[in-house]
């Protein structure tokens, strides 16, 4: 048996990849998710050599291996120094073989035993009258008893000492059970007390499917919710992920023609792992209540060339996807790519098999985007829709700095022109309107009147929540108006059946595309229904121009407005919300243009909002 530490060959075996490694001597081509090539230990024309996650197979010659019997078997190398060389390209050193490694090895060994012997109890004790609450527990969150068979879940008693009598019967001591990560350790490093009890079990195995470690879940609300076992000879959790082992069987199994091959998906917990594999996701893995480390991002580019990583959409989930994307960006290559699926606030892959159901999960992990996809929305996080040449700045070299960090320079160039694209289509056109974009004249009385239908709202709508409606109506009908009034849009306040009309316009009027060729209003409002009626939006929207845009005289809209250019009328309505802002906001933007000079654009926005204020105030001293 080899006297190397066997969690080092694990780490080199995981440093290793193994295609570009005979790919350097083999002239190796795709075959599905594998690679072949014909068979370099003996002479043949077609190819029977095949190269898979961690292992080669010659189905000519039978020769087989992994990294480091490849490199014995090709350069006549011995173990010691093949293991040597790889380490060297690692940059990894072997730890020295010393009396003290090689007794841990025969230890990893005992220490395995030890772990199948509490498996064995606990399974056992699950089944039992006294591991009912936990029986009850795991049906209720929805497993089958084939799930918890299979998952090999059980119950440490809630008797302390229960674990430890029970194993010492086998000869098991409690120093073997400290070794083991079972029981926790005074300063001398004596047996204190048992980290498992009153728990259910889950088995942590390697991607082999070797036992080295356990969770426990507590029934309830109780904390800690989850423990899990600590570093050991075994254990190491920046390298392990659940559910590997049971993942990469599926993924690599032989599949009918034509059906789907299986995803591997990265989500947070045990028990999304569990509930995913149960529902038929069997490519589900999680790290154990830690951010994604390097290791197992390699170990899972083992498996998989592009990953689905899970985040939960509220604000936490946000932060854990920017972690895992600068994590990975290093380590991308054409060859190792990454998914992110955001699932709705709140939810879990567990939970969201359960209230919505599987057909619904599997939409959202197929709607899963590439990370140059969501690179752009992750790092643009918190810069405003439009934004001040500092922050333009400060995004800009965001951006440009993270597509530095990918060590693969022709990848980072690509990423980095298509972030820089993004940049330019998501903040051009909200920089005010262009000159020549004046087309808002020809739009007045005809189109204001235009839609109007024989309906009135179906609630009549207060003071306030009518000029939010017609704000937003407002900037449907007119897309172009978003140019100049988006800022202010998006500091209103609105209810959330308008904020999601809002961003949703905001969505398609950002790119700019839509006003590309100078199209007349109708058109650019006829482009945005198309978009806005493919997600399901076109019927709310337009109620919402119906209900609003209708001629009520002496009400929401003022006869006076009607010749009125639809910005003028934005701004009107605007300042009647809040009318002390909005004159703060001009008074200071106008002191600004007389000391700073203005161009164009920015005068005409100005102009915009200074004759929103005037029709405002002659309104109201026509009312006294
Ligand atoms: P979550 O708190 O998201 O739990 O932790 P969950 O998986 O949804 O658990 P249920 O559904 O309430 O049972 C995610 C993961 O973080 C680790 C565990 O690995 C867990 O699966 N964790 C969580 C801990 O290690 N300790 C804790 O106290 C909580
Ligand atoms: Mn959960």
């Amino acid at each position: 048996m080899s006297t190397i530490d066997a969690a080092f060959l694990d780490e080199l075996r995981a440093r290793t990849p193994i295609a570009p490694l005979i790919g350097r001597r083999v002239k190796l081509s795709r075959s599905g998710r594998n690679w072949k090539g014909c068979c370099p230990f003996h002479g043949e024309k077609t190819p029977s050599f095949y190269v898979y996650d961690d292992h080669y197979h010659c189905f000519g010659c039978g020769v087989h291996g992994d990294v480091i019997s490849f490199v014995m078997q090709i350069e006549g190398k011995s173990f010691p120094e093949a293991v040597e060389n790889l380490a060297s390209e690692a940059g990894l050193e072997v730890p020295k073989a010393t009396p003290q490694a090689r007794e841990q090895a025969v230890r990893a060994r005992t220490l395995g035993d030890v772990l199948e012997a509490a498996q064995r109890l606990w399974t056992h004790t699950l089944r039992q009258p006294e591991g009912r609450p936990g029986l009850d527990y795991l049906r209720k969150r929805g497993l089958t008893d084939d799930t918890i068979t299979s998952f090999g879940l059980g119950w440490a008693s809630d008797k302390r000492g229960a674990l430890v009598s029970a194993l010492r019967e086998q000869n098991i001591t409690p120093e073997a059970l400290v070794e083991a990560g079972l029981m926790s350790a005074d300063e001398e490093g004596r047996p204190k007390g048992e980290l498992f009890w009153g728990r259910v079990t889950f088995p942590i195995r390697d991607r082999r499917g070797d036992l080295v470690s356990f969770g426990g879940r507590i029934l309830g609300d109780r904390q800690p919710k989850y423990l899990n076992g600590p570093e050991t000879a075994l254990f190491s959790k920046r390298r392990l992920l659940f559910g590997l082992d049971r993942a990469r069987a599926a993924i690599r199994a032989p599949r009918p023609k034509g059906a789907h091959h299986i995803e591997a998906i990265v989500v947070e917990g045990y028990m999304d792992v569990i509930a995913l594999h149960q529902a038929g996701f069997t490519g589900a893995v999680a790290p154990l209540g830690t951010a994604l480390t390097p290791e197992q991002l390699e170990i899972l580019w083992q498996v998989a060339p592009s990953p689905i990583l899970c985040f939960d959409g509220d604000t936490a989930g946000r932060r854990a996807a920017i972690k895992a994307a600068e994590t990975a960006l290093p380590l991308l290559s054409t060859e190792r790519g990454l998914r992110f699926c955001m699932l709705p606030e709140g939810e879990d892959p567990d939970s969201l098999i359960r209230t919505k159901g599987r057909a619904t999960t599997e939409q959202f992990f197929t709607s899963a985007r590439p990370l140059a996809d969501i690179l752009f929305d992750l790092l643009a996080e918190g810069t405003p829709p439009n934004p001040t040449p500092e922050q333009r700045a400060t995004l800009r070299a965001r951006l440009v700095e993270a597509t530095g960090k990918i060590a693969d320079k022709s990848l980072a160039g690509e990423y980095r022109s298509s972030l820089l694209d993004r940049f330019f289509q998501t903040y051009r056109g909200r920089k005010g309107s262009k000159p020549g974009s004046k087309g808002f004249g020809n739009t007045s009385a005809s189109s204001w009147t235009a839609p109007a239908g024989p309906s009135a709202p179906d609630t009549p709508l207060d003071g306030t929540a009518a000029k939010l409606a017609i704000l937003t109506a407002l900037v449907l009908r007119y897309p172009r108006l978003t140019g100049s009034v988006a800022d202010a849009w998006c500091q209103l306040d609105l209810p959330p059946d308008l904020a999601e009309l809002r961003a949703a316009v905001l969505d398609c009027t950002a790119s700019g595309t839509m006003f590309d060729d100078y199209p007349d209003e109708d058109t650019v409002f006829a482009r945005m229904m198309d978009v806005l009626t493919q997600q399901g939006l076109g019927p709310r929207a337009k109620a919402l121009i119906r209900t609003t845009c209708i001629k009520k005289p002496g009400k929401q809209v003022d006869d006076g407005l009607m010749d009125t250019p639809p910005e003028v009328q934005w701004w009107h309505f605007y300042a009647s919300t809040n009318r002390a802002a909005f004159e703060a906001d001009i008074a200071r933007d106008n002191e600004a243009a007389m000391r700073d000079g203005v161009d164009a654009a920015q005068w005409d926005r100005l102009r915009m909002r200074i004759l929103a204020l005037t029709s405002l105030r002659r309104l109201e001293d026509d009312s006294c």
